[in-house]
């Protein structure tokens, strides 16, 4: 098979084995650290499963904390726990997005049964009665995840809910709707009072940030399922632990994750390092690093670029190592370099201002030696940028 010069940029990388658990969709077997989440939803819901009472749950929390995987996930463990059962249990995802009215939900809802559904002509009640015959013919209780509900409420109210949630008493079924409600903010605020009254007994399940233990997990899981093994820097998932772990979102290390293979991958390299990790942090922060830099003093510029040239090719150096590298370099600009005292004050002021972060030592390490590493920057960028303006005077 001949192929045309253009052909060789599909040569496979020798990095990424598989891209689909680097995407936002891919529902992970095992979630760490929401284990607590399932089990909880598994308890809820058993009342729908052994008895076909309809439950409604609400999720919510900020972005990037699981919210929609662990209800993917769960849907899954559901559907199969019904079939276990002997129970049909169809679970419906929508996202309230993409669906914003009453109609287009119950649309959402009634393709699932049937494809061609005519998307116009028919009225809400006409809509809500053929589902239950769907649902009657197939003897399936249905499950209606509504993601992102809070763009529904606002734009449609709660009615759909009321209906949902009256479903069995209106058309006189034994299959019954349950719901999810998934939102940032608590979806029972937008409810009015008869719905909420319903959605009374519901618990709310609030999913916080993911600390760095959990990010770093996460990152750790998308590495096992998506690259080559050994193609990743072992402590690539501390550094993106680090670099995410003030929003604790693991959307967004799982996409620094992602960035950071595709940019080692297009330099054609067979790796993906440290520095890999800064350049694809790099492009998440507009601000420009050379503003950045001229709000620095002298010393500051000669601790940075100390710290670069140390971690050009590792994750963390120490204080120590810092302090002996940035001696180096006063000598050979013949400055004169500051005591320890100050130079521990100026590092924290780089700290602070999140040129550099600091960690102290983990577990297992003896004495309180302080981790250092670059986050934002790659340290390349850094070295050239700094050189010439410090060396060239
Ligand atoms: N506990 C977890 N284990 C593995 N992956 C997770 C976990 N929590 C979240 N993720 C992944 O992180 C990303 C964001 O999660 P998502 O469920 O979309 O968050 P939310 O809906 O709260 O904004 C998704 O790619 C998801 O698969
Ligand atoms: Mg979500």
């Amino acid at each position: 098979m001949s192929m045309s010069p253009e052909g060789i940029f599909f040569t496979r990388g020798a990095i990424i084995k598989d891209n689909r658990p680097l995407s936002f969709e891919y529902v992970p077997d095992k979630l760490p650290f929401r284990e607590d989440k399932l089990r909880e939803l598994s308890i809820k819901y058993r009342p729908l499963l052994y008895s076909g009472i309809p439950q409604h749950v609400a999720m919510t929390g900020p972005v990037g904390t699981g919210k929609t995987v662990v209800a993917r996930r769960f849907s899954e463990l559901l559907t199969e726990a019904g079939i276990e059962a002997g129970v049909c249990i169809k679970v419906v995802y929508v996202n309230c997005r993409q669906r914003k009215t009453d109609s287009m939900v119950l649309l959402g809802v009634l393709n699932q049964f049937d494809e061609h559904f005519p998307d116009r002509g028919f009225s809400k009640q006409e809509m809500l009665r053929i589902i239950k015959k769907h649902m009657t013919k197939s003897r399936c209780h249905l499950l209606v995840i509504l993601d992102e509900a809070d763009v529904l409420l606002k734009k449609s109210g709660s009615d759909l809910i009321y209906n949902f949630t009256r479903f069995q008493e209106e058309h006189d079924t034994p299959y019954s709707v349950s719901t999810i409600l998934i939102s940032q903010k608590n979806p029972l605020n937008f409810l009015d009072p008869s719905t909420l009254s319903t959605f009374k007994r519901t618990n709310l399940l609030h999913f916080g940030k993911y600390n760095w233990e959990a990010l770093k997990t996460i990152v750790e899981q998308r590495i096992e399922l998506a690259f080559y093994p050994g193609v990743v820097d072992p402590d690539i998932p501390d550094l993106i632990a680090d670099m995410s772990e003030e929003t604790g979102d693991a959307r967004f290390a799982i996409e620094l994750l992602g960035r950071a293979a595709e940019i080692a991958e297009e330099r054609g390299e067979e790796r993906v390092t440290p520095e890999h990790a800064r350049a694809a942090k790099a492009l998440t922060k507009p601000y420009i690093f050379e503003d950045l830099l001229n709000t620095l003093n002298i010393h500051q510029q000669i601790q940075l670029l100390a710290a670069a040239r140390l971690l050009k090719h590792k994750s963390y150096t120490t204080t120590g190592e810092l302090e002996s590298e940035y001696r180096v370099l006063c000598e050979e600009l013949s400055k004169k370099p500051l005591g320890h005292t100050q130079f521990w004050q100026y590092l924290k002021e780089l700290d602070a201002q999140g040129v550099i972060t600091t960690r102290r030592s983990g577990k297992g390490v003896v004495g309180n030696t302080t981790q250092i590493t670059i986050a934002d920057i790659p340290a390349e960028e850094i070295i050239r940028y700094l050189e010439k303006r410090l060396l060239s005077k």
